[in-house]
Order: C-alpha cells, then structure tokens, then sequence
C-alpha cells in the first residue's frame, strides 16, 4: 500500500462516514455515531492518558501533537491539558471536520499531512506526541518512519505515546476439526460474470466445535475450477462463520459467488477455510462440487454483476513485532518507560508504547 492509496482511502472514508471509519463499531454505520456520544470517548480516553502520564513523571503541559487526528476526537479530549494542541491528518476530508468540531479556537490547530515524514514540523517542537489507532492501518515502512519523526520532533524532556499492534492472534483448529459435509442448490447455467447467493448448508462433521470468535477466522469460500478440475480461480466469495458450530452440529451460511467472465464449463467448489491456516480440502474434507455451464453475458435473463456503487474502502490492518519497536526507539534515543497490552486492535495483541526523550544534547 503507497502513501497515495492510504490518504484517497481515508479521505473517502472520512468523506462517507468519518466517525464509523475511526469507531467502527457495527451499530453505529450510515452516520449513526451520536457526536457528542463520540466525542465524549475521546475525552475519556484522553483523561486516562493524562493520568498514567502523570504516574509516569511525565510532564502534561505545554504542546501535543495528535498523529491521524481523524476529526479531533482525542485532540479535544487533551485540550483541556495542553497550552495547544496539534491534529495532523492524511485525510483533508477529516481535517475539514475536525475544524468544524474544534471547541476551543486557536489553542487547537488541524494540519493537512500527505506526506511519508512530519517535515511540516521542526525538532522538538512537542511536549507530546501521540498517536492511537492509526499507525496500525499502514504497512511497516511507513509506520517506523513516523516513530522516527515522533521522536525527532518530541521536545526534551518529553513523551512519545503510540499504538501498534505486534502480531495477528491466531487459534488454529485441532487436526480433526477439518472436516465439514457441504450442501447447496446451485444453479447449473449462470450469465459469465453473473453474481448469485447461494444459501449453503454446513454441517460440522468434526469432533472439535468451531469457534466464531476472535483469532479463529472460520468462512466459507468458493474456487472455480475447469472442466477437468484445475483451479482458474481460487478466491472468490468468502462469508465468515456468524456463530459457533458445535461438533456434529449444523449451519447455514449466504454466499456470493460471481460466475467466470468467460464461458465455457466450469466446476463450482465450496469449501471451508481456516484463513491463515488452510482450506478445509487440504486436510482430507471432501469440498461440495456443482458443474455450471457459463454463458455469454446477456443470453440468459440472469442479471450480470454490475455494481451499482463503487466498492468500500477498505481499512486494512498492519502488526509491527513489538521487539521492532523496541529496538527502532532506542535507536532514535528514546528511552521505554512502559510498554502496555491495550485492546485497541481486535483480533490483534496490541501495545501502547511511553517512551521517553530525555536524552537528546
Ligand atoms: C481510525 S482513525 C483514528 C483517528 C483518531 N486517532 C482517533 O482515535 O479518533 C485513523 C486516522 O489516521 C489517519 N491517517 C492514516 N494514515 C495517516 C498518515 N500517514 N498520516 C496522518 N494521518 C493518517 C486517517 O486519515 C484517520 O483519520
């Protein structure tokens, strides 16, 4: 991912639905954020930061730096604390409505930032800075090269706060947990690119139950094969399990697959996949065939797959190993005060890293 797409990805987000893109909680999509609701989170958090610096040693006063500022939601919550404050976003979308939310004037300023580097500000110019939720959503090149200016541009004396997640949870199933019984209706012609849902019946027919929660990333996916059972296209729909399936217990779950674009007789597999671990197939289950004869688009009434709404953005997820991290501050010259498991991440171990500049001449 390149600079580019990360502030046209945030920047549509922040244009579509900017509190759901920061808290994305599912209750709150299509602008169903309470702003004040929202805002109160980051005036909570904010007071936490403020008080386990303070247990620190540290000073709170004088001037912060929010990193990925979004709309300001913790830039405000620190107002309180700070002589001024500073937002600085990818997003020029967020930054306008940070603006619009700032309640306290000139003391809070938002800065439009597209670039790898913070050179818009000088060294040590920040009592704070502070980042959360936002180094995460950037490939590792880019997220070392900003702690680096974290610390460049962290005054002497004071505190470089930040949020990274170090490694993916993952719970692989027991050996004899692979193995599920597939059922679908499926239709034998379909429209070339036509998209179908396919309602599947999923039966465990595994000793081991299969768990929907975090770290375990259970779905159902499909792959077209050829006429003589060669793959020709491995990953086309997926639809995570909802719920947990006990041992020899059953399941329903919606799929939608998109026919080949061009036609010709294809093979329809389904199957069950441990995702970072392996296809249900690849360890002795039976996957669920259908053969489908594709058809020029247009010579059947099937609809065809024509979006009629660009995709979502999607918000991607980085980890950087914790040791990485460690090793990076030192060698900038900070000094780790704490390093804290935070639950900022799902799916993820997350830390939120202190470190201290104390030491630059
Ligand atoms: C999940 S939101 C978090 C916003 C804010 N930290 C909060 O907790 O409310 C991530 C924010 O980081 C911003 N962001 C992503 N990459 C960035 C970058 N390279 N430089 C500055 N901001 C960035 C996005 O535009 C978005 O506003």
């Amino acid at each position: 991912m390149e600079l580019e797409e990360l502030r046209s990805t945030w920047d549509a987000l922040g244009e579509q639905d900017p509190l759901w893109a920061i808290l994305t909680d599912p209750d709150k999509t299509g602008g169903r954020w309470d702003v004040s609701e929202f805002m109160q989170t980051g005036r909570e958090q904010a007071d936490g930061y403020v008080v386990r610096l303070g247990s620190l040693g540290r000073r709170v006063s004088g001037r912060m730096l929010d990193f990925g500022c979004g709309v300001g939601r913790l830039t405000q919550g620190f107002a309180p604390s700070f002589a001024e404050c500073t937002g600085v976003d990818i997003a020029a979308s967020m930054i306008r409505r940070a603006d619009r939310l700032n309640r306290f004037g000139p003391q809070v300023r938002y800065v439009h930032n597209d670039r790898p580097d913070l050179a818009v500000f000088p060294d040590g110019h920040f009592d704070l800075v502070f980042s959360t939720i936002v180094l995460q959503h950037m490939p590792e090149a880019l997220s070392t090269a900003y702690i680096r200016e974290f610390l460049r541009v962290c005054a002497n004396g004071g505190t470089v706060v930040f949020q990274l997640p170090s490694r993916l949870l993952i719970h692989e199933l027991p050996s004899d947990g692979f193995s599920a019984a597939i059922e679908a209706d499926v239709p034998t012609t379909l429209a070339a690119g036509a998209r179908v849902e396919l309602t599947v019946s999923i039966r465990n027919t595994s000793t081991a139950a299969w768990p929907s929660g975090p770290g375990w990333y259970l779905a159902l996916g499909n792959h077209w094969l050829d006429a003589d059972g060669s793959v020709v296209h491995l990953d086309d729909g997926r639809a995570s399990l909802g719920h947990d399936v006990e041992a020899r217990g059953s399941t329903e779950i919606t799929l939608n697959v998109t026919a080949p674009a061009t036609p010709g007789t294809y093979v329809l597999e389904l199957d069950m996949v441990q995702e970072l671990v392996a296809w249900f197939g690849d360890r002795g289950s039976p996957a669920f065939r259908a053969r489908v004869e594709v058809e020029p688009a247009g010579s059947k009434d099937e609809p065809t797959s024509t979006p009629d709404s660009p995709p979502a953005p999607v918000i991607e997820m980085f980890a950087v190993p914790r040791e990485t991290i460690l090793e990076l501050v030192r060698s900038c010259g900070g000094t780790i005060l704490a390093v804290e498991a935070d639950d900022l991440a799902s799916d993820f171990e997350s830390f939120t890293y202190y470190v201290a500049v104390d030491t630059r001449p």
